[in-house]
Formats: C-alpha cells, structure tokens, sequence
C-alpha cells in the first residue's frame, strides 16, 4: 500500500452537517491552500409518505460553501447508500462540481436496474456520473491530493477517501460502540466487507476515520470521527483483532434479524440515478416504484 503517512502534510479543514432525519453526516472538505472543497455524502430531503422532495440539508451545504467563497470542485458519493437520497445533483445545479463514485456502481447499476424493471433507457455503465474511481485512483482538491480505496463488502462500489491524514470510509465501519455496517443487501458479501475494514485499519493509527451515520449508540450524543487506533482497540465488530470468521458469523446472523432501511425503495432508485429522480412522463409528472416481495 501507498505510504499515505509522507502524503498527509497538508491537512483539509472539515465541515460536518448532520442530518437529523436520515442520521446521515455531510462533509465539505476544504484545501487550506486555496478556496477548492469538496462534498462528501449529501443528503436530498424527503417526506415519502407524501412522495414529497425538498432540500434543507443541501442548501445548508450550499449557504456555507457561498458564504465562505469556496470553489466546489468535487461532489463524492462514498457508495450508493441505501437509507437517504443523494443531493448532489442539487447541489452540482447550484454550484458546480464533478460527481464521482466508485467504479463498481456499474454492478450495482445491474443489480437494480434488474429489481426496478428499468427498461433500456436506464444505463448501467455508470455514466450519469462525471468520474468513476478504481482503487487507488487520485483527484485534486486544490493542492490536496485525496486517494481512493476500493472497500466494498457493505455495497460492491463502496470507496474509502484518503486526503491528508484523514479518511472518510462511508458506512464500512460505524462509531466504535457501533461496530460496521450490514453485508446482506444484494451485491454485499460479509467476508469481502471484514477484508475492506482490515485495509482501513492498515492505514497509520492516527488516520482521522470520518462516518457516514451515526445513531448515538446507549443514548450518547451522535459523533462521527474516531482513529485507526481507537477502532483497532474498541470496535465492537472487528476491534481487538477479530477473526475475519468470528466476524462473518457474527454478521450474518445480526443481518438476518435487521429490517429493511426506511428509505432504501426510494434511495436505490435515485442513488443509482446519481441522485436524479426517474425521468418524467410526457405530462411532466415523476414517480417512484415499489417492486412487491424483491427485497
Ligand atoms: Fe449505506
């Protein structure tokens, strides 16, 4: 593995926003150097009981990066998440950016196409977004050189960001009480997640490891960063050198009792989409599918 250690000189300033509904954590990343930024996991607001999409989240995203003059350079989806609707096409209108994903959506493009019933019109080649990332692949924010891991088990297409010492790992790992995420949505597979998180864990031990959720485990206030070295130690799920065995047991058999996410018919739908709403009908209207007993 690269040596990120000699890479994290310069470190990003770090915004979090918090989304109170979905439990989600929002980052803008900043250079120190220049104005460039970057997005990381925005969140599109939605009430589906009454079908009804609006944007708070985002445009508290939006408010911060105008009022302090940033350059947004980069709107990072860590995987297709599965409990909240992407902004970043929102927030791309606004302000500009370049959408990136892990290379893998295109596995996860098929997988859903598939249980969606999408019919050709609906391209699996990853192509609604700007930059598909392989493992290992770089980008700029500004001066900051950010990395790319390929860390998939909880979605095939989930990446890891490596920028100046800090790492922003989607939902492989959660908060150390919390363990990790699931490995039982189609595509997910417990032993490739347990492999994803031991790369994480290989990253120097003062790594800043930022979440994508948290639930404020035992009535504790939420948090979203922790380190390599306090996940090695505490992580409920991996910590303390579990076996990659002890852990595929222990998932699968937590996996089996969970229900489904709240959102995930309307999150997959959209996220696959990079976040778009299917396309209207001739009369201008949009709808969401249910596919009845295919999750
Ligand atoms: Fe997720």
């Amino acid at each position: 593995m690269k040596d990120f250690q000699t890479e994290a000189t310069t470190k990003p300033e770090i915004k979090d926003f918090f989304d109170t509904a979905s439990n989600t954590i929002s980052y803008v990343v900043k250079d120190p150097n220049s104005n460039s930024c970057a997005v990381i996991d925005s969140v599109m607001d939605i009430d589906y009981a009454a079908g009804r999409i609006t944007y708070d989240h985002a445009d508290n995203i939006i408010a911060y990066i105008k009022e302090n003059g940033l350059q947004l350079e980069w709107i990072i989806e860590t995987h297709v998440h599965a409990d909240h609707l992407s902004g970043a096409p929102y927030i791309q209108r606004e302000l500009g950016g370049k959408i990136g994903v892990g290379a893998n959506i295109t596995i996860v493009q098929d997988t859903f196409g598939k249980v969606f019933n999408e019919g050709t019109e609906f391209q699996r080649d990853g192509s609604q977004f700007d930059r598909l990332f392989e493992d290992g692949d770089t980008y700029q924010i500004g001066s900051l050189t950010v990395t790319t891991l390929a860390t998939p088990g909880h979605t095939p297409a989930c990446m890891t960001h490596v920028v100046g010492g800090s790492a922003f790992i989607g939902d492989t790992m959660f908060m150390p009480d919390s363990g990790s995420a699931r490995a039982d949505f189609p595509g997910g597979d417990a032993e490739t997640l347990y492999d994803s998180i031991q790369k994480i864990l290989s990253l120097p031990d003062d790594t800043r490891l930022f979440m994508c959720h948290d639930y404020g485990a035992h009535g504790r206030d939420i948090a979203w960063e922790t380190t390599v070295a306090e996940q090695k130690a505490e992580n409920i799920h991996v910590g303390k050198g579990k076996s990659r065995e002890e852990f595929v047991d222990f998932r699968t058999v937590r996996d089996a009792e969970l229900d489904m996410p709240k959102l995930i018919i309307p999150s997959l739908q959209v996220n696959m989409r990079a976040g778009n709403l299917p396309p209207k009908d001739e009369d201008g209207n949009q709808f969401l599918k249910v596919p009845v007993n295919a999750l």
